[in-house]
């Protein structure tokens, strides 16, 4: 049926492993997984690598900055990284670090080889150095005005509120974001990888189709300004690796990272005696290699890491896939809404195959954002999951069980209709192939309406109940669980763990593209269980509740700090003097504070305003005990709407600083303030 013998690497980009997963990154862990999964499914040879991105200045300062070594640091971030992505149903071959000795070995390798062939050059360059600090200041770590805009507290690249973009020496008072001393100029020796030498042949690798169009289109922009020569050393202090030959440098974390997909592979042969990783990499492979990434790191990976690559004698990839970035409900991933959502806050509260099915329906091949519209996605999910291909079996298993002895029809009484369910697979999988899983979903839920479609008209609960109908009830039935098994095949790649359930309901060996070729007869299955839930409201609130981190504790820097300063968060938009005034402060005196019994960070606090109490959950926990805030004065804001939160209506909120965001505004009882008083 398919064409098979393909041999197949896929991987993700490595997350950095100062942080947690969030559902933004799983968009494309979910994607390759899917693709990965599909081709396993079609009888490919298929393995899917990945690593944590475990270098670089932001890792070392997060450790610094909670007194451990980068190494403790990375070592905690690989094991929940790990465990959010098997909770996931993510499942790679080889989850490895970019910190270890076979990505040491490798990239030594890959720049020995560039430099033999004289692809690598160095010169002096001065650069922002923190003199208290000792060390030199990466763009993202100095902070300023705008000197388009006048904007403060930007960072050293680019405004986040004019879209500027220039060199930390225009920042106006810069400052070091270390310890925000003014940052001196100092001259040091780096080491440059020489992409020009390489630009001819990547102009004729970029226009043999390894990249999408639209990316494609991108790159010829970058080739138009020009190529330049690519700065693949840094100065100690940095957590990486020591350049061979250059004592006290080190490889830019954006060097070793992407040979951590080789360091991966090759950790995963280790222990795999019949791969071999020459096959997979020498440059005359016969093997298949796609890099799955976000539509940010494309420079990286298709100029620099091609490029790399063949200077080190080594085959490049056969494409490059791009996906955009995750929205939700049309805006940015935001931690004061509540829509920065770890993986694991989503795991706690949802299924991880709602998420899989939702960004399977909204995916295409493309660079284009996708948005999670949580309205649209509980919907989407009761009507298609639940609703339509759920239902097919608990409409028939039912009747099969209880009259039948589990046991379906000697013969599929209906092999046209069948048969059409499996022609329809081509189509299914050229999209699934093409990575248009919108498309493939809409297929599959189209046959999932001519299933429902042919038992509505048979109606076998109508059956069952007159006469000599035995017979009949039995083939619709018999049928129904058929065209079930068709449509959980084609949805195997997405919702892996149903189809597991499936497959011991329906008694049935893994589920294969090629065996639905012939349906189940004389075969007999196991009691229906219920395969999956309907979405509830309830849980959506809860997640979102437990997302948001106003008052929480310090949660993980948000998407657009993440390759950067993971310190202050950007100032919000303006807003007008109208509405800071409708802001009512009041002191309030907490007469009562106290633990939620099954939450982590609220705290309950009874607030006395002068006469009026109220109800109000902070979530301070992590900074104060209740008895240290009984008595004390802080402020509120008293006219905030009630919000029904899981544990109760919060009447109010209670102003809070401090470093992580988590400590409450206490107020001394000096200057006569009293409760009930306005703050103005
Ligand atoms: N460490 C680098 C990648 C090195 S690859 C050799 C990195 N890490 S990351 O943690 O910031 O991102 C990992 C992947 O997740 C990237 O492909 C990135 O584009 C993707 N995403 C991060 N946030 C995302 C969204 N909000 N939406 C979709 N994808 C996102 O970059
Ligand atoms: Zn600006």
């Amino acid at each position: 049926m398919s064409q098979k013998n393909r041999t197949i690497l896929v991987t993700s980009a490595l997350p950095y492993a100062n942080g947690p997963i969030h559902i933004g990154h799983m968009v494309e862990y979910i994607q390759t997984d899917i693709w990965a999964r599909f081709q396993r499914l079609r009888g490919q040879h298929c393995l899917y690598v990945c690593a944590d991105d475990a270098h670089g200045t932001p890792i070392m300062l997060r450790a610094r900055q909670q007194g451990i070594t980068p190494e403790a640091l990375i070592a905690v971030s690989a094991k929940e990284h790990q465990a959010d992505f098997a909770d996931f149903n993510v499942r790679f071959d080889n989850y490895h670090s970019t910190h270890s000795d076979e990505n040491r070995a490798f990239s030594d390798m890959v720049f020995e080889r560039n430099q033999q062939a004289g692809h690598i050059t160095s010169r002096n360059i001065t650069q922002a150095y923190d003199a208290q600090e000792n060390m030199f200041l990466p763009d993202r770590f100095i902070k300023g005005e705008c000197p388009r805009c006048g904007a403060a507290d930007q960072y050293g690249d680019n405004c986040e509120a004019c879209g500027a973009t220039y060199s930390p020496t225009e920042l106006k008072h810069a400052v070091s974001a270390i310890s925000g001393t003014t940052p001196i100029e100092k001259e040091t020796e780096h080491l440059f990888f020489k992409l020009t030498d390489f630009e001819d042949q990547l102009k004729e690798w970029i226009k043999a189709g390894h990249l999408q169009p639209e990316v494609a289109n991108k790159v010829e922009e970058w080739f138009e300004t020009g190529l330049q020569e690519w700065g693949i050393s840094r100065d100690a202090p940095y957590f990486g690796f020591e350049i061979p030959g250059h004592p006290g440098k080190y490889f830019y974390v954006w060097m070793d990272a992407p040979i951590g997909y080789m360091a991966s592979f090759r950790n995963l042969c280790d222990r795999t005696p019949e791969l071999d990783f020459d096959r997979y990499w020498n440059s005359d492979s016969d093997t298949e290699l796609y890099h799955f990434i976000g539509k940010d790191i494309i420079n990286f990976h298709a100029l620099f890491w091609p490029a790399m690559l063949s200077g080190a004698k080594l085959r490049t990839p056969t494409a490059i896939y791009a996906h955009g970035f995750l929205t939700v409900d049309g805006q940015k991933m935001s931690k004061s809404r509540g829509t920065f959502i770890k993986a694991r806050t989503y795991l706690d509260h949802l299924n991880p195959e709602y998420l899989r099915y939702y960004f399977a329906a909204k995916l295409g091949s493309g660079v284009d954002d996708l948005d999670l519209n949580l309205e649209d996605f509980v919907l989407r999910v009761n009507s298609d999951l639940v609703g339509k291909v759920v239902n097919i079996a608990s409409r028939c298993a039912g009747f099969i069980n209880k009259r039948f002895d589990g046991r379906l029809s000697a013969e599929c009484t209906e092999p046209d209709l069948y048969r059409s369910f499996v022609d329809e697979g081509n189509a299914i999988a050229e999209s699934y192939e093409q990575r248009e899983y919108g498309q493939a979903i809409r297929k599959i839920m189209a046959l999932a309406d001519r299933a429902n479609q042919y038992i509505d008209a048979n109606k076998p609960w109508v059956l069952a109940k007159q006469e000599g109908k035995e017979q009949t009830v039995q083939d619709v039935c018999s049928v129904g669980l058929n065209l079930f098994r068709v449509l959980i095949t084609y949805l195997q790649p997405v919702l892996p763990a149903m189809a597991t359930e499936v497959e011991s309901f329906l008694n049935i060996p893994v589920l294969t593209w090629d065996a639905i070729d012939t349906p189940l007869s004389g075969h007999t299955i196991n009691k229906f269980k219920p395969l999956m839930t309907r979405v509830e409201q309830e849980k959506i609130d809860a997640m979102l509740e437990d997302s948001k981190d106003s008052l929480g504790t310090p949660a993980a820097a948000p998407a657009a700090s993440e390759k950067g300063v993971p310190t202050i968060d950007p100032i919000a938009d303006t807003i007008s003097f109208e509405d800071f005034a409708k802001l009512d402060l009041r002191i309030a005196r907490i007469s009562k504070a106290a633990h939620v019994e099954g939450a982590d960070k609220l705290l309950q606090l009874t607030l006395d305003i002068g006469g009026e109490t109220r109800n109000v959950f902070a979530g301070i926990k992590s900074a104060y005990s209740p008895e240290a805030l009984e008595g004390k004065l802080t402020v509120m804001v008293a006219n905030l709407a009630p919000r029904k939160m899981r544990f109760g209506v919060s009447e109010g909120m209670v102003l809070a600083a401090g470093p992580g965001g988590s400590e409450l505004f206490v107020l001394h009882p000096d200057d006569g303030a009293e409760p009930g008083m306005r703050v103005k």
